[in-house]
């Protein structure tokens, strides 16, 4: 039976573990074969990763005026050469059908006055085609989905758990590229348990807590694209780390996203002097891509030498406001902002990992058994800038993918072989958690001033020069201490900021996301940055 926070034994066995329960996780554990016995592993609570968070909503062909060609041809534009056309289509071609199974699953998405499901509009969109629940899109989604995981029999949830690393036949010497499951350390007892399982799912979201200001929630520490990594897997893309132009400026406000949806319906950006700038940085205004405006804003702070600019929506009536932004009206009012009657202080901060572990249409990573979804996933979907809103349709479609490749290939797949308990006779307590608590803050620091929004070689020569450091730092007291959550996060993140910045280096033109002043041009031929585990060996701590 679906039990939360059950003690688990130190050692168990699931024909698929999915580390993670965002959409993506929780969309594979629903469409697995009930027969199967599945585990569900969560840091926090069930719903504690961005998906939770999402304010937007999901971008899918809805609408009899639009078409998938347009949605399709919107997402190539945003991605900026970069996206693969197959993976594009995939996911728009199969949008309204994971719409429609969110709407069986119970998600109740907000709907017009003629009783037609309501639909915004986000940068990049030609049409309206964003699908929602007000501006709570990932509440609505979040708690419909671990509602019905938590109704399955077949699905144990494990919360307070955080997967330490995937275990592979490389890493315990036997023949074979196989997955057979990971180490999760249990936060309550500070335990290190051994998950064996058939199949492994990676859909642990993404890697934005690597800068300073952020939209995500903390946990977003890049663990599964790190795990994947160090177990052997190709990683992609690392350079495209998407910043949403508008989080709520505020020094009480902690990572407060302020929709891009608010643009959709009207709002404007301005200057602190009332004037709006966007149509001198493209002629879409307030609704060109993300990076475009995340870019202007940067620019223009930059050049005011202001901390933040605004977004204004308020000439707009009070109702309607309230009616399409309730809990932005709400989380504003409680720092004194009336959006009614002013101007929302914003800033850019990091949100997106557009990069991630390598993985196929049906999620197959390069270890066979081990599938990667979600945000932590790179299927090419979005190329160098994601457009708005594709990021939870891609979670769906792919999960969704990931669990019928399973349900197809189950038969086959032997029980996985034994493997050792997780062994801390060489580790002691730490004595010097400061250093976990310094090299955190240094790592956000130095990752938001050198590879942030503009970047140049040298600045990211400087990073790298920084993240070596930490991570012969980190890669010592991983050795020498017992792992805690905050070295675990620490340690991924430090594998992730490098991954960011070999990818920076790598890139010699401006495209998309990555925007260097040494490389203003673009590439003729557009090319993804693929890194190899071997090639990199030195890089994991
Ligand atoms: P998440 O939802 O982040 O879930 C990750 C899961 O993995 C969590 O359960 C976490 O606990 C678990 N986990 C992580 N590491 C470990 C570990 N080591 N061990 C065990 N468990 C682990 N996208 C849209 O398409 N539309 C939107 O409107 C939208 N709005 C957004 C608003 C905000 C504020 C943010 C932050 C993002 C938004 N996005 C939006 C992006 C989108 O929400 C995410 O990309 C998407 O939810 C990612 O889902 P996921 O399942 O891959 O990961
Ligand atoms: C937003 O609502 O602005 C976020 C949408 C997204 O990240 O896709």
């Amino acid at each position: 039976m679906a039990r939360d926070n059950d003690p688990m034994p130190q050692s168990h066995e699931f024909d698929v573990l999915i580390i993670g329960s965002g959409a993506a996780g929780l969309t594979v554990a629903l469409n697995l074969p009930e027969h199967l016995s599945v585990c569900v592993v969560s840091k926090a609570d069930i719903s504690s990763g961005a998906t939770l968070w999402a304010q937007g909503g999901i971008a899918a062909v809805l609408d009899d005026e639009d078409s998938l060609e347009n949605h399709i041809r919107d997402t190539l534009d945003a991605g900026a050469g970069l996206c693969h056309e197959d993976a594009v289509r995939f996911t728009v071609e199969n949008g309204k059908k994971s719409i429609n199974w969110l709407i069986d699953s119970g998600v109740d998405f907000t709907r017009d006055e003629h009783a037609q499901y309501h639909l915004t509009r986000e940068g990049g969109h030609s049409h309206r085609r964003i699908i929602h629940a007000a501006d709570a899109t990932g509440h609505a989604v979040s708690t419909t989905l671990a509602a019905q995981a938590q109704a399955k029999t077949n699905i144990t949830l494990f919360s307070g758990r955080v997967a330490v690393d995937l275990i592979t036949n490389r890493k315990l010497s036997l023949p074979g590229n196989r997955c057979v499951g990971a180490y999760i350390l249990n936060l309550t007892d500070n335990h290190v348990e051994l998950v064996r399982a058939r199949f492994t799912v990676v859909a642990t979201g993404g890697a934005s807590k690597a800068y300073r200001y952020t939209t995500n929630p903390d946990g977003a520490s890049g663990d599964g694209i790190a795990m994947a990594w160090r177990a052997g897997c190709r990683v992609a893309n690392m350079e495209f780390n998407q910043f949403h132009p508008t989080c709520l400026y505020h020094p009480h406000a902690k990572s407060f996203l302020i929709t891009e949806a608010v643009r959709g319906e009207g709002g404007v950006l301005k200057l602190p002097d009332g004037t709006r700038f966007m149509d001198r940085f493209d002629k879409r205004g307030e609704l060109a891509p993300r990076d475009i405006v995340a870019r202007a804003i940067d620019h223009e702070m930059k050049r005011l030498g202001a901390d933040h600019l605004y977004l204004d929506i308020s000439h707009k009536p009070a109702d309607f406001i309230k009616h399409h932004f309730p809990t932005i009206y709400e989380k504003c009012l409680e720092f004194g902002i009336d959006v009614t009657r002013e101007p929302i202080p914003v800033v850019p901060a990091a949100h997106y990992t557009c990069g991630g572990i390598v993985s196929d249409e049906r999620a197959r990573t390069d270890i066979n058994q081990l599938y990667a979804v979600g945000e932590a996933a790179f299927t090419g979907l979005h190329g160098a800038n994601r457009m708005a809103s594709n990021s939870l349709l891609e979670c769906l479609v792919y999960g969704q993918a990931a669990a019928a490749d399973i349900a197809r290939r189950e038969a086959d797949i032997p029980p996985p072989p034994p493997v050792p308990d997780w062994d801390e006779s060489q580790v002691r307590d730490s004595d010097e958690d400061v250093v976990i608590s310094h090299n955190w803050d240094e790592l956000r620091h130095f990752m938001w001033d050198y590879v942030g929004i503009v970047r140049t070689t040298k600045r990211l020569q400087r990073a790298k020069h920084r993240v070596d450091l930490l991570s012969r730092e980190i890669g010592e007291f991983y050795s020498n201490y017992r792992v805690t959550n905050d070295l675990l996060e620490l340690r991924n993140l430090v594998t992730v900021s490098d991954l960011i910045i070999c990818s920076a280096l790598q890139r010699r033109e401006s495209r998309g996301l990555h925007y260097t002043l040494d490389y203003p041009g673009l590439q003729n031929e557009p090319q993804d940055t693929v890194l190899f585990p071997t090639t990199y060996r030195t890089l994991s701590p």
